[in-house]
């Protein structure tokens, strides 16, 4: 697979060291680096910047050209042509299926919607103002105490159950934390409703009233799902993978994969999309808080811009940016005030110099949080929502990291810490 190879010298080493180099099937070429530890050294690369960290098969971004392919598949593409479960099982199985096999597919989600009934007495443990990603971290995790009988990760089959648990299960879980939040009853999933219908109607059905879901917010709510479903190895994803890489069990390993998208730099910035338009008011403060923004001593950040792999136009937010046109359109909401400054942030932004310069493009989540609030949903749900969509990545790419030989993540570290030295007598 080494089609051509790196030497290094290193001051103080005889000869230099010679270092594999891989072509992956697209982008750039890899070394293996893993001759230098038997020459005593290590690479540093804080924030794993320039570290392919696994070999996968599932997902490629080319962060400069704004594309993000699926299995090979085009992402506006999916948005256009499939839906949710058509994608998940996609990046699953690494095809896309026939229409038997989805036919198949959908039924076998379909029958894992409900959670176990002693679930529900679990969130009565939860403060009812309590954040729902705080739950959701819970929550996801305490399944590992359910459903046993799907633990063993060496056996393909039981990694397959748990996975569909996890994307059966998700909107259930998402749904019983808004619920809790509010003091409603918990609704059950309704099973001849597609995946985000269902979704939507056990986050605003009761269950005095029946609920009509409107068909272009339903598949508003599908889109928001196949954007967020896979992004290779971002935070949290590695975190997924690195917890899986010790043997732990998948409800486990995606319980920190929900932890790690919290942060406001990864999932949680859709929510901070939100309290920021908040902050800023009005928006003849807008100019204000660009400048907050480009000022290197203040660390506010304009939430919604910027991403580490694409330096050029998010492909997901163009999509994002047509859906939230056309809801808000639908919902005849376009002179909502906390819309009409984001889009004259949006408008600033792309024009000023500090921002082009930098390759500064507002990212998923800045459109998603404004179509989220569209459909009503509340901001602190967002993340939630995130968590619940990417469900599908992680456990696809916890699938892959056990399907192939593999070894327990362990980095290393630059010590530059106290040297050796004694007790006090
Ligand atoms: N507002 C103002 N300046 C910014 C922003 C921003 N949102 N993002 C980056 N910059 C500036 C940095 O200050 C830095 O400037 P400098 O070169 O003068 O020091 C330069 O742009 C490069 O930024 P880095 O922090 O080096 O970029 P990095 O790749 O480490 O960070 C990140 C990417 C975390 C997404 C960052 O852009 C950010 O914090 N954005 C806001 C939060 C956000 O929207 N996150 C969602 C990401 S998408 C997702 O997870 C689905």
């Amino acid at each position: 697979m080494a089609d051509k190879k790196a030497r290094l010298t290193v001051d103080g080493l005889d000869e230099a060291i010679e270092l594999p180099v891989y072509s992956g099937t697209e982008g750039p070429d890899v070394i293996d680096v893993r001759p230098l530890t038997g020459n005593g050294l290590f690479t540093y690369d804080p924030g794993f910047v320039s570290t392919a960290a696994c070999e996968s098969k599932i997902t490629y971004i080319d962060g400069a050209n704004g594309i993000l392919l699926h299995r090979g598949y085009p992402i506006e593409q999916l948005a256009e042509k499939s839906d949710y479960l058509e994608v998940c099982y996609l990046l699953l199985n690494g095809e896309l299926p026939t229409a038997e096999q989805k036919e198949k597919f959908v039924n076998t989600i379909s029958n894992h919607t409900m959670v176990h009934e002693q679930l529900s007495q679990f969130f009565k443990g939860f403060r009812r103002d309590a954040h729902p990603m705080a739950i959701m971290c819970g929550v996801v995790g305490a399944l590992s105490a359910f459903y046993h009988d799907s633990l063993d990760i060496n056996d393909p089959h039981h990694r397959e159950v748990c996975a569909y648990r996890l994307i059966a299960k998700m909107p259930t879980l998402a749904a019983m934390c808004y619920k809790y939040s509010i003091g409603q009853p918990f609704m059950y999933p309704q099973n001849n409703l597609s995946y985000g219908e269902n979704f939507l109607r056990m986050m605003f059905g009761t269950p005095c009233a029946d609920y009509e879901v409107n068909p272009v917010l339903a598949r508003a709510m599908d889109r928001i799902f196949i954007l967020h479903a896979d992004h290779e190895q971002n935070a949290s994803t590695s975190t997924v993978r690195l917890a899986g890489s010790s043997g732990a069990n998948p409800f486990a390993c995606i319980a920190a994969g929900i932890a790690a998208l919290w942060g406001p730099a990864h999932g949680g910035a859709n929510e901070a999309v939100l309290n920021m338009l908040d902050e800023i008011g009005d928006a003849e403060n807008i100019p204000e808080f660009i400048e907050k923004a480009k000022d290197p001593n203040d660390p506010f950040r304009l939430m919604g811009f910027g991403h580490r792999v694409y330096r050029n136009f998010d492909p997901r937010a163009k999509v994002m940016k047509k859906t939230c046109d056309e809801v808000l359109g639908l919902l005849g909401i376009e002179n909502d005030p906390q819309l009409q400054i984001a889009k004259q942030l949006e408008q600033i932004a792309l024009e000023d110099e500090y921002f082009v310069k930098r390759k500064l493009y507002p990212n998923v989540d800045f459109y998603s949080g404004i179509i989220l609030k569209a459909i009503g949903i509340p901001t602190n749900m967002f993340t939630v929502i995130f968590a619940l969509s990417r469900t599908i990545g992680w456990i696809s790419h916890w699938n892959e990291f056990h399907s192939s030989p593999n070894k327990i993540g362990r980095p290393r570290q630059l010590y530059t810490g106290e040297q050796q030295r004694d007790y006090p007598a």
